[in-house]
């Protein structure tokens, strides 16, 4: 628990604090930032399209708030299409956090079997942290290439671009974008400082773009969703207001909780080692990442048969239940277990060891087979996207 509201509220693009995570948190956060909570009536209309069954990620709250969902839902139902985007600045390797919006966005495309375009904004990270050259994170991003295609995307209907290929192809929107965003409104919502470099003041009309790309490429407007964690809202809160200014439809937008960090507090996190597992880290380097957990177990075993454990504060439980785990009726019983205490925190470890092998397992394999074809699905220079 953190006793400065204000401090917890801390989220931009470029820092979320490491307190940042509670439900509290999030409610205020979701207020503060204007969004919408889904509903049970958007809920339904969503599983009226997904054979019934909805997304875990929609089923346990993972999947925090919106904004103008139902149009895009209205669209569809009109048989009208809309498009993804989502994207991914490299600095260095994917790890578990990553994997949500990408999941979430994977299956928005196989539900809804739409066009989905992801940027690779390879000057972001240049801009915004020290130590990376443009060749470091072009490779990084080769790398998180590999590893998004293997969470399974329709080759037919998903388009990559770098942000330094496609540069002729964005900045004409980029600028328009840009005419309508002032300093200080980018200071203000990204956290910004005087002595803030030029670029990264204008690269928030380099995010925004692709989300209005397919009415630029297009004769007709084409409505966007975006699936993202909820760290990434501010560019869009900056440039949903420029799209009717330019005659383009808002994006609509998913907010995502973060993955918490195996160490408690704060989202998992690639600047601090033991609170992620990334997607390359060996079996053996994820199942010690395991080990070391946060659990919201007892101190001594004979407490823990008697008092149970704590599932809501126990790291272990919580990746199981963002990620690893389907099956509600798995995971329920798995709850009530541990809670009265049943199984010790050691035991529900290795459920959860198990359950992440098999995943980075079946991640491992699936990279290694889509690691050769990813030119297929890349745009460059004057390439359109065929929407
Ligand atoms: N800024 C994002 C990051 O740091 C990358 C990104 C680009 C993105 N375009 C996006 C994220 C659209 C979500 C939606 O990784």
């Amino acid at each position: 628990m953190t006793d400065d509201p204000e401090e917890a509220a801390e989220v931009t693009p470029y820092e979320v604090s490491s307190k940042f995570g509670s439900q509290d948190d999030y409610d205020r956060l979701i207020d503060k930032f204007g969004a919408n909570r889904l509903n049970e009536d958007l809920l339904d209309r969503l599983r009226s399209h997904s054979d019934g069954e909805l997304h875990q990620f929609f089923r346990r709250d993972i999947i925090c708030s919106h904004r103008d969902f139902a149009q895009i839902l209205d669209k569809y139902e009109e048989g009208d299409e809309f498009y993804l985007y989502t994207g991914r600045a490299p600095s260095g390797d994917l790890h578990l956090g990553h994997v949500l919006p990408f999941e979430l966005t994977r299956y928005l495309q196989e539900t809804f079997d739409v066009k989905l375009v992801v940027q690779v904004p390879d000057e972001e990270k240049f801009l915004f942290k020290d130590g990376l050259t443009l060749d470091d994170t072009r490779r990084y991003g080769i790398r998180n290439i590999e590893d998004i295609l293997a969470l399974g995307f329709d080759p037919d209907k998903t388009d990559i671009f770098f942000n330094m290929d496609y540069a002729g192809e964005l900045y004409p929107t980029a600028v328009e974008i840009s005419r309508q965003i002032t300093f200080s409104q980018v200071k203000a919502t990204m956290g910004f400082e005087n002595s803030t470099n030029i670029g990264s003041i204008f690269y928030t009309a380099m995010q925004a773009t692709p989300a209005f790309l397919g009415s630029v490429q297009n004769d007709e407007n084409k409505h966007c969703l975006v699936p993202l964690a909820i760290d990434q809202d501010p560019h869009f809160r900056l440039s949903r207001d420029v799209a009717p200014k330019l005659g383009y439809p808002k994006p609509s937008i998913l907010h995502m909780k973060f993955l918490p960090s195996l160490q408690g507090r704060g989202k998992m996190s690639s600047s601090k080692k033991h609170t992620f597992v990334g997607l390359r880290d060996s079996i053996e380097e994820a199942k010690e990442k395991i080990d070391r957990a946060k659990t919201g177990g007892q101190v001594t075993a004979a407490e823990q048969r008697e008092k149970g454990a704590n599932p809501d504060d126990d790291m272990v439980f919580q990746l199981m239940a963002y990620l690893l785990v389907d099956d509600d009726d798995e995971l329920n019983e798995l709850y009530e277990q541990y809670a009265s205490g049943e199984i010790l925190s050691g035991e529900l470890k290795q459920i959860c060891k198990d359950y992440l092998e098999d995943f980075l397992v079946e991640h491992q394999r699936r990279r290694e087979e889509v690691k050769d074809n990813i030119d297929e699905y890349l745009v460059s220079n004057t390439d359109q996207i065929d929407w």
